[in-house]
């Protein structure tokens, strides 16, 4: 094994997809997962990459300094790639405090500990701060974040995100710790925990339950393959430049209806329904509080500058993620009863 590289939230939606393509990409790569396995958490979504030698996994809360430091002191990572974070902006309107505590201080544990493991050679490493284009704010009917956007976060997950990502920065300058920042748009695929619009509606389709559209459902998000997110991590990762940001997305933008109908279509046919029966399940309900009304990135500097562009379209993506939610339905049924979170203990013990 020449490098250590731990990703933290590893077992979560989309660092489940960074660890996979790093252990199949990079056998010479020790990757090690951390992650406190919280509601979010859910090694089964790494049953496939699990045995393999290049692999581990580590039951750690980034909340708890003493424990994130003994961890690098052990294992000496070169580089980390932070994922773990609470990441869903309705849970922060009811718990902000809980988003303070890991987002902002669980990044600073691991900025500390980064800082005195790499303080004598600091060459070589690295700290891939994985964040969210909702620190800009919201957009107009017009016009794209780009790396310069003011930050301007609204909810209070996206001002915990903002405040992470200042300390990041922070970190470089004050202490030259190599650090790089990737912001990504709105993620979806495979793993897709159904607290998220996407996979809330293919569950709720199955189910045949209301599908619940805040306000008017004009609200824009920009949508982005889960495993071209990774793929992008992995070019960051290893040819961006110290110090910079970088954003993410692939110019995909739907209003929330105008998706929601799309995958109501897409699921009608692959389910052999009568066309238009999963739309009648759409329910105008009350809008969520501080809604941003648009996201939109501009990937022109990760574009031009790495050569990243993404591997599918939404539609062809869409359609993969409802055939991966239609053939793992015990994926989904074990989340939605909560059997998941007894996969550790099966696996690993206490
Ligand atoms: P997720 O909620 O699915 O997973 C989060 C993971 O972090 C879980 O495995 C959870 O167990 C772990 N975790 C939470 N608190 C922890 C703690 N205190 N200590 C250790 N582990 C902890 O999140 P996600 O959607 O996969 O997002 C991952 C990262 O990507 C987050 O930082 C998020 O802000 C960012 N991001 C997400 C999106 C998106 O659309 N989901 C878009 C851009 C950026
Ligand atoms: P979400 O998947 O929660 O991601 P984010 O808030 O990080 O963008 O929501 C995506 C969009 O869908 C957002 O505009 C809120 C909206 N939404 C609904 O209309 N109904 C729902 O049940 C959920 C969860 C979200």
């Amino acid at each position: 094994m020449n490098k250590t590289i731990f990703i933290t939230g590893g077992a979560g939606f989309i660092g489940s997809h960074v660890v996979r393509e790093f252990v199949n990409k990079y056998p010479d790569y020790h990757i090690v997962n951390v992650d406190a396995l919280t509601y979010a958490g859910n090694l089964e979504n790494l049953r496939d990459v699990e045995r393999k030698s290049n692999y581990s996994f580590v039951k750690q809360d980034i909340r708890d300094a003493a424990g994130v430091s003994a961890l690098f002191e052990k294992h000496q990572p070169d580089g980390v790639i932070h994922l773990a974070a609470e990441s869903h902006v309705d849970r922060s309107i009811v718990a902000p405090t809980d988003f303070v505590l890991t987002n902002v201080l669980g990044t600073v544990n691991l900025l500390n500990a980064a800082r005195e493991t790499w303080k004598d050679k600091p060459e070589g490493k690295r700290f891939h701060h994985v964040s969210t284009d909702e620190v800009y704010g919201t957009l107009g009917e017009t016009g794209l974040f780009t790396e310069d956007t003011p930050y301007d976060p609204h909810s209070p997950y996206s001002a915990s995100k903002a405040s992470s990502d200042h300390f990041v920065r922070a970190y470089q300058d004050t202490y030259d710790l190599p650090v790089v920042i990737t912001n990504c748009s709105n993620n979806y695929g495979p793993n897709h925990f159904p607290e998220k619009l996407i996979p809330l509606c293919i569950l709720n389709v199955l189910n045949e339950k209301p599908l619940p559209i805040y306000g008017d459902g004009k609200y824009t998000r920009d949508w982005l393959f889960v495993v071209d997110h990774a793929r992008a991590i992995d070019l960051v990762f290893h040819q961006g430049k110290n110090g910079e940001s970088y954003n993410i997305g692939g110019f995909n933008e739907w209003q929330n209806i105008d998706l929601v109908k799309e995958l109501c279509k897409q699921m009608d046919e692959k389910l052999g329904r009568a066309s238009g029966t999963a739309e009648k399940l759409i329910t105008y309900v009350k809008d969520r509080p501080g809604h941003d009304l648009r996201y939109a990135i501009d990937a022109t500097k990760i574009n031009t500058e790495l050569g990243y562009t993404p591997s599918v379209t939404f539609e062809e993506g869409l359609s993969h993620t409802i055939d991966w939610f239609l053939n793992n339905r015990q994926w989904l049924e074990n989340v939605a009863s909560g059997d998941y979170q007894h996969y550790y203990e099966e696996q690993y013990g206490e």
